[in-house]
């Protein structure tokens, strides 16, 4: 995606040195543009943990590249004690958020890749270079195919009103910055943009991080998509008065049954989007399927993350990046990260392979191969 014209994915390797990962920090965004340096798995594991990287897919090609790292920086005295060192590096890895499935996904990937490699550890390290790259080239490009099929979507909804732009509530951020191009949810949008078709999409600030305010919003102006932040508890007054015409969200992990977690708050714009009649649909690659998990509300695991970030609020003041406090200093504060929507909320799952019924026969009649014997 272009960032002042320039194209950018969200991760890739330092051009004149491929021993260190270059990163947007997301943090500072939208105030400032921030490239970071990553070489060790901690630092790695600090940037997905603090979130100078975020979003599933995204999190998925950092996993690919921090196992890269681990790889690099194992000792080479023997196979085993190498095997050791990035079994150890996965563990951290994976520790670093609980909901997002791609994080163990792209260790695991990198684990199998570097088992099944030529038996001396120089192999091993170029098969994890390669696979990482892989791990990216994929995500991007099924992310490129989420928006080709999404787009049929909000065509027929453009037809359905010609002349007006479609009307499309996102929540969080499932833009390219949260994968390592293109996004989610966002893909069909910019798909319908770049087509012609007038959109205009309700961006959800999506406290405690504001991830829709910061992220979604920035991302849209650079790309010159009309969009408006609203609060967060603005959706479903819009949804009663006509406002919107379809919600497309993203996911952290969703369940081979369909329940859909995401970004605390999308629960409750899918009871209002239920309520009105209004299509709610999730977009994802087949990278955050988790094929295990048939209950979503049940078995997610939500991460609880520091109450500071719901206390305090970070912006731009007097030309830098300044946090001041919300909340009385003394009350406590409870952070939910994410919550699972259940898959009777959900219209449908746009994946790469197409778009399918938020339900086992949907998702397993798009990926057969996932059936279960018996
Ligand atoms: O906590 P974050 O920002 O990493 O949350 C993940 C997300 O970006 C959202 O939940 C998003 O909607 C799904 S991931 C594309």
């Amino acid at each position: 995606m272009n960032v002042n014209g320039q194209h950018f994915r969200t991760i890739w390797l330092k051009p004149d040195d491929p021993t260190v990962v270059q990163i947007i920090d997301q943090r500072p965004l939208p105030h400032e543009f921030v490239i970071e340096d990553l070489t060790t798995v901690p630092e790695m594991a600090a940037a997905i943990q603090e979130m100078h990287v975020r979003g599933a897919g995204l999190i998925g090609a950092a996993a690919g590249y921090g196992m890269y790292l681990a790889a690099l920086n194992a000792p080479r005295t023997s196979v085993a004690d190498f095997g050791a060192a990035v079994e150890l590096a996965g563990e951290q890895l994976k520790a670093t958020r609980p909901t997002a499935v791609n994080l163990a996904w792209g260790v695991q990937r990198q684990l199998d890749v570097m088992a099944a490699a030529g038996d001396d550890v120089e192999s091993k390290i170029e098969a994890a270079l390669r696979e990482a790259q892989v791990i990216a080239d994929e995500d991007a490009e099924w992310c490129r195919r989420i928006g080709e099929h999404g787009v049929s979507l909000i065509e027929a909804v453009s037809r359905s009103k010609p002349g007006e732009p479609v009307n499309i509530l996102t929540h969080c951020n499932a833009g390219w910055l949260a994968f390592v191009d293109y996004g989610s949810a966002t893909a069909p949008i910019y798909a319908a943009h770049d087509r012609g078709i007038p959109v205009h999409v309700w961006v959800d600030e999506t406290r405690p991080r504001n991830q829709g305010a910061r992220l979604t919003a920035w991302e849209l102006n650079e790309h010159g998509v009309p969009h408006t932040v609203i609060a967060d508890n603005v959706g479903g007054h819009l949804m009663q008065h006509g406002l919107v015409d379809i919600v497309i969200t993203g996911t952290d992990r969703t369940t081979y049954t369909g329940d859909v977690g995401n970004k605390i708050g999308t629960y409750l714009k899918a009871l209002a989007a239920r309520d009105n009649n209004v299509p709610f649909y999730v977009a994802l690659p087949s990278s955050t399927f988790d094929w295990e998990m048939r209950d979503g509300v049940g078995e997610i695991p939500i991460e609880q993350r520091d109450g500071t970030e719901v206390k305090y609020i970070s912006g731009w003041a007097d030309d830098q990046r300044c946090t001041v406090l919300l909340t009385p200093a003394d009350s406590p504060a409870a952070n939910y990260a994410f919550d699972v929507t259940p898959a009777r909320l959900v219209t449908g799952l746009i994946t790469e392979r197409g778009i399918c019924a938020a339900s086992e026969e949907g998702v397993l009649g798009l990926y057969p191969e996932q059936r279960k014997e018996g």
